[in-house]
């Protein structure tokens, strides 16, 4: 299963939770790759520890490889190569965690025939080999959300099974942003349309994830006054509103990201260690990231919503 994880804004939360994701569905014992193809800005190196290529490889990584100027782009064991000691020390059972990086100050580059080409060997090579593939894209209507859709339009990507899942944080810009991107000119749809796919189709294929959500009545919050309070709850109600005319609503919900002090001012993988020993992140927030890793691979969860 391939998820391409995309969001109109940058900032979004897009790269902190995927690759919570993919490392959640590697410590439930499957095969997890992800892909940096957030050409203008390849950091997720930093949120997996990897201090050599926090900010991209050099000269081996996805835009050289798309470019056509190496045979296989740079694929990193994460917990072999990650500084951090508690991803050192994985469990047993546990699946493969891969990065597979872009290059350090590689760029934007528009689509071109021999890129998508390459994209789709890529692509259908890593099906066969993972359980789930996250693909970061790049934030909004980007060149590597179009090669992306150019590639899973042709026929040779047929077999292969490709979701989408638009990030972005519960707000009034980022709801309208999020609706933008799939419905809205030039969005999503219309790209996927102009390139062969067939638009209801590839609507089903979309869903939404709530990132860093306040919510008013966790015990966190309990500091907050009675007014505060009722106020978050009133605009809560107002957000709901707003996402369900976006088409951003509860039906085409797969998941919420509860806002955590760990994720927000360290970008990191969330240990079980980090919620029961350290006692620093949020049960809730592992919960919902588990939850979420498990309705990614059920394909239930995706239909009839
Ligand atoms: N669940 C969360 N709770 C609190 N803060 C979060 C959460 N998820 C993400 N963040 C914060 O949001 C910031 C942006 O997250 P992230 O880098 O994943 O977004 P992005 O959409 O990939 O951004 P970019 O477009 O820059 O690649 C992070 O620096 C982190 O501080
Ligand atoms: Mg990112």
């Amino acid at each position: 299963m391939i998820i391409f994880a995309t969001s109109d804004k940058g900032g979004t939360g897009r790269s902190v939770t995927g690759s919570n994701l993919a490392y959640r569905q590697a410590l439930q014992g499957k095969d997890a790759c992800y892909v940096d193809f957030d050409f203008g800005s390849p950091t997720a190196g930093a949120i997996f520890d990897l201090g050599e290529v926090q900010a991209g490889t050099d000269g081996d990584g996805l835009h050289t490889y798309l470019e056509g100027n190496i045979a296989q782009p740079r694929m990193i064991n994460v917990w072999a190569e990650t500084q951090r000691e508690a991803l050192r020390n994985r469990p047993a059972g546990v699946g493969r965690l891969t990065l597979v990086p872009g290059d350090r100050g590689g760029g934007e580059f528009p689509s071109s025939p021999p890129a998508v080409q390459r994209c789709i060997e890529l692509l259908v090579s890593l099906d066969e080999q993972y359980d789930l593939i996250l693909v970061d894209l790049s934030a909004g209507r980007s060149y590597a959300t179009e090669i992306v859709l150019e590639a899973t339009a042709h026929p040779s990507m047929a077999g292969v099974e490709a979701r989408w899942v638009v990030f972005h944080r519960w707000t009034r810009q980022h709801i309208v942003a999020a609706g933008g991107l799939v419905h809205g000119t030039k969005g999503i749809l219309d790209t996927g349309e102009l390139h062969g796919h067939d638009r209801g189709i590839l609507q089903e294929k979309i869903r939404f994830v709530r990132t860093a959500v306040l919510d008013p009545s966790a015990s966190e919050q309990a500091g907050l006054r009675p007014e505060q309070l009722a106020w978050l709850d009133v605009c809560n109600r107002r957000l709901q509103d707003l996402a369900a005319q976006n088409r951003v609503g509860r039906v085409h919900l797969l998941g919420v990201i509860p806002l955590d002090p760990v994720l927000q001012w360290q970008e990191q993988l969330l240990t079980n260690d980090d919620v029961w020993l350290h006692r620093t992140a949020n049960e809730r927030t592992v919960n919902a990231l588990e939850d979420l890793a498990k309705r990614i691979l059920d394909i239930d969860s995706w239909e009839g919503l």
